[in-house]
C-alpha cells in the first residue's frame, strides 16, 4: 500500500518530467477526484485504496501524454455550475465567462427580469445553462449542430436542473433561424479559429472537435453568417453578443456595424485580452455596404 503523499510526489513529478506546466494542480484534481476528498493531503500517511491508486496511474498517464485534464475527469465547473465534458464537446472555458457576466449586465441595465435568450453553437450548454439559473424567468434556447455536443447539453441541463430548450440543428439554416423570433437577446461563442491557428494547435487543444473550433479560412465566417441570418429574429433593441478570439474585436465589430448594430460595447476577459462584443440592434433590416454609406437595400429573405 503506499501512502496519499507518497503517491502524489510520484505522480506530480511524472507530469512535470512531461512538461505540464499545471502538475501540482492536476495531481491535486485528480486526487480530489479520485479520493472525493477536497483536501487529500491533510491526511498525508493514508493508505491509498489500491483500485484508487490504479485509477490515479492511468490517468496520470493519460495526462502526461497532454490529455486534456477535464476531459479525464469528465466534468468541469463553469460560472459555479459543474458540466459534463468529454471528447466531442468543446471544454468551457474562463473566458467565456464574460460573455455570461456581459449578458447579466445588459439584463440588469435595462431591466430585463424575463427576456428572450438564444444562445447559439451552445456546445456543451455552459452559457445557456449559466443564463438560465442566474435569470430564471428568462426563456433559453440553446442551439447546437453536433451530435456527441447535444448529448453532454442535455446532460448538463439534467444535471443543472435547468429548464431550457434545445434545438438540435445548423444555426446557419434558414430553417433553423426561422424556429426563433422576437429575441430579446442572441449570444454566442462560435468556433472562431483561422486555417493557420488550426495548424499550430497546442497538443492538447487538439483531443477538442475541430468542428467546435474552425471558423473558416479568417476565423470571421460564423460571425459574417450569424450577423446577417439572426438580425431577424431579434427584437429592435435586442442585443447580438458575441465572443470572439485574441484581436478579432475589430474585425467582429465591423461586421456587426455593416449590420446596422449600434453601440458596439467590447470587453475585456480576465487576462486583459478583449474578449466579448455587445451590440444593439437598430434600423431597418437592411446592409449597409460600408460604414459611412448611407446607401442600402432591403434585406429580404423570405
Ligand atoms: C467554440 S464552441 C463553443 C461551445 C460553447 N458555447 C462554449 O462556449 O463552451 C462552438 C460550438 O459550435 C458548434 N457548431 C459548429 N458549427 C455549428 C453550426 N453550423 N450550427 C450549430 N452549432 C455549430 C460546435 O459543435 C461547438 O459545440
Amino acid at each position: 500500500m503506499v501512502s496519499r503523499k507518497a503517491l502524489f510526489d510520484e505522480c506530480m513529478s511524472i507530469l512535470e518530467q512531461s512538461g505540464i506546466d499545471t502538475a501540482r494542480f492536476d495531481t491535486m484534481c485528480i486526487f480530489q477526484d479520485m479520493l472525493n476528498d477536497q483536501n487529500p493531503l491533510f491526511l498525508p500517511n493514508e493508505a491509498v485504496p489500491e483500485t484508487a491508486e490504479k485509477r490515479i496511474r492511468e490517468l496520470t498517464e493519460l495526462r502526461s501524454k497532454n490529455r486534456p485534464l477535464q476531459y479525464l475527469l469528465g466534468q468541469w465547473e463553469f460560472y459555479g455550475y459543474p458540466m459534463k465534458v468529454g471528447e466531442g464537446v468543446l471544454i468551457p472555458r474562463p473566458d467565456t465567462e464574460t460573455l455570461v457576466d456581459q449578458v447579466l449586465d445588459i439584463c440588469r441595465e435595462n431591466g430585463m427580469t424575463a427576456p428572450r435568450i438564444a444562445d447559439l453553437c451552445s456546445g456543451s450548454g455552459c452559457i445557456a445553462i449559466a443564463l438560465k439559473k442566474q435569470l430564471p424567468q428568462a426563456e433559453v434556447t440553446a442551439v447546437e449542430i453536433s451530435e456527441q455536443a447535444l448529448s453532454y447539453l442535455r446532460d448538463n441541463v439534467r444535471l443543472n436542473g435547468a429548464d431550457i430548450d434545445v434545438i438540435a440543428g445548423d444555426v446557419l439554416k434558414k430553417d433553423i433561424r426561422q424556429q426563433l423570433s422576437g429575441l430579446d437577446i442572441i449570444v454566442s461563442n462560435p468556433p472562431y479559429l483561422t486555417a493557420e491557428e488550426m495548424r499550430s494547435l497546442q497538443t492538447e487543444v487538439t483531443y477538442e472537435p475541430a468542428s467546435a473550433l474552425f471558423g473558416g479560412e479568417d476565423g470571421l465566417g460564423f460571425y459574417r453568417a450569424i450577423t446577417e441570418l439572426w438580425r431577424r429574429s431579434l427584437k429592435m433593441g435586442g442585443y447580438l453578443v458575441f465572443e470572439f478570439g485574441d484581436g478579432q474585436h475589430e474585425a467582429v465589430s465591423s461586421i456587426l456595424k455593416r449590420y446596422s448594430f449600434d453601440n458596439i460595447q467590447l470587453r475585456k476577459d480576465g487576462g486583459g485580452i478583449i474578449r466579448t462584443a455587445a451590440a444593439v440592434k437598430t434600423g431597418d433590416d437592411f446592409i449597409r455596404y460600408s460604414d459611412n454609406s448611407e446607401q442600402s437595400r432591403n434585406n429580404t429573405e423570405e
